[in-house]
């Protein structure tokens, strides 16, 4: 076994210093308790070792790791030229907004979904516009109509979350292409954040990227990916962007110019180690999040609380309406769980759980439920 998952109270975490005067367990920010794959560390020691950590440049051989791997799981094929790295993918999403369209326009999304999709279009001086993900039997998908019926002249950009935080979906090739398809009648350019691709929990699924399903359309699209999320890196700041259209690449590069860092040296180190690794740490993750996937569809089935199975990330979605349908959340930190809060996606009532952990902090999890009669 190269998982490992070493005690991470008192180590100035973000997720594990929330709680840490209080017998709650932190699975709330979407990071996981697992040390980083041993071929990363191997390479941050060695870049350590150097000893000299003056100012960086993406390393040479860094696109090639991505564009390789890119080619080799999603079938796209990327050029080198396309990429701009940025030190975390929520800038990528800021700068999107900034870089399509002019102040006053209006910037489409659907919730619940991550909430900077929710900041980024009004701090960038365009109209935030939400539409409803359609729930069915526990699974979420698109009200194409609804989507379709919100996009007005000055909508320019739509804001995708694929796979989705927080519901978990893999979106098909036929939902993709139905989004393709409005995107093109209306004129949208779509900004893909594609961060938890490389998480697809049910079998046999492979990784779509939007901006791979049209050649023509690449034109139109800014596709945002990082390391972070698969391999367990969100603390060392590596991201990129890929956004084949020159105009709009400069557009947006210009958004940054002054104000975005270059990536730290050890984030590009991290980055290139990761997608060059031989995939032992990773399929060791995905089969430790599909047993902690199994072990809370078996103690939410026939309960009071909600759980829409997540088919991709490490994130379960929790309709905890029952429980009180503005506020759930001070109820499970009652219980002893500190989960993040489903007013902050755009849908009150629900919870989002991160199961990125041991089986056993699972297994306390649902133990806990049980005991304060929420299962
Ligand atoms: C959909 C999505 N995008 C972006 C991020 C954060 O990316 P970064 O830490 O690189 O800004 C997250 C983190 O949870 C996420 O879930």
């Amino acid at each position: 076994m190269s998982l490992t998952a070493p005690d991470r109270r008192l180590t100035a975490s973000l997720k594990w210093d929330k709680y840490r005067d209080r017998d709650i367990l932190p699975l709330w920010v979407a990071d996981m308790d697992f040390a980083a794959p041993p071929a990363v560390l191997a390479a941050l020691h060695e870049r350590i070792a150097h000893g000299v950590l003056g100012y960086g440049n993406p390393p040479e051989s860094l696109p090639a790791a991505f564009i390789d791997y890119a080619a080799r799981h999603y079938g796209w094929q990327i050029d080198p030229d396309w990429l701009v790295w940025l030190p975390g993918l929520v800038q990528g999403l800021n700068l999107a907004c900034r870089a399509v369209g002019e102040p006053g326009d209006a910037v489409l999304t659907a919730t619940p979904v991550y909430p900077p999709f929710l900041r980024a279009p009004g701090l960038a001086g365009r109209t935030l516009i939400t539409v409803p993900l359609a729930e069915q039997g526990g699974r979420w998908g698109w009200d194409l109509a609804a989507l379709e019926a919100a996009i007005s002249p000055q909508t320019r950009l739509l804001l995708l979350c694929h796979p989705h935080n927080p519901v978990g979906r893999a979106w098909t090739r036929t939902e993709l292409d139905a989004l393709l398809a409005i995107a093109k009648r209306h004129q949208l350019v779509v900004c893909s954040d594609e961060i938890h691709c490389d998480l697809l929990l049910d079998e046999g699924l492979r990784h779509q990227a939007f901006a791979g399903l049209d050649a023509d359309f690449a034109s139109q699209t800014i596709s945002l990916f990082a390391p972070s999320k698969t391999w367990n890196l969100p603390g060392l700041g590596c991201a990129l962007a890929v956004i084949p259209d020159a105009g709009l690449r400069r557009r947006f590069m210009r958004e940054m110019a002054g104000l975005v860092p270059a990536v730290n040296v050890l984030g590009y180190v991290a980055a290139e180690a990761a997608y060059r690794d031989d995939g032992q740490w990773h399929a060791e993750l995905l089969a430790t999040l599909r047993h902690n996937r199994a072990l809370l569809i078996r103690a939410f089935a026939g309960s009071r609380l909600g759980l829409t199975v997540p088919e991709a990330t490490y994130l379960a979605w929790i309709d905890a309406r029952s429980i009180d349908a503005q506020n759930p959340l001070p109820v499970f930190e009652a219980a002893g769980l500190g989960l993040s809060d489903g007013r902050d996606f755009g849908l009150p009532g629900y919870l989002r759980l991160n199961f990125g952990c041991p089986a056993s902090t699972i297994e306390t999890a649902i133990q806990r439920l049980q005991a304060a009669g929420l299962l």
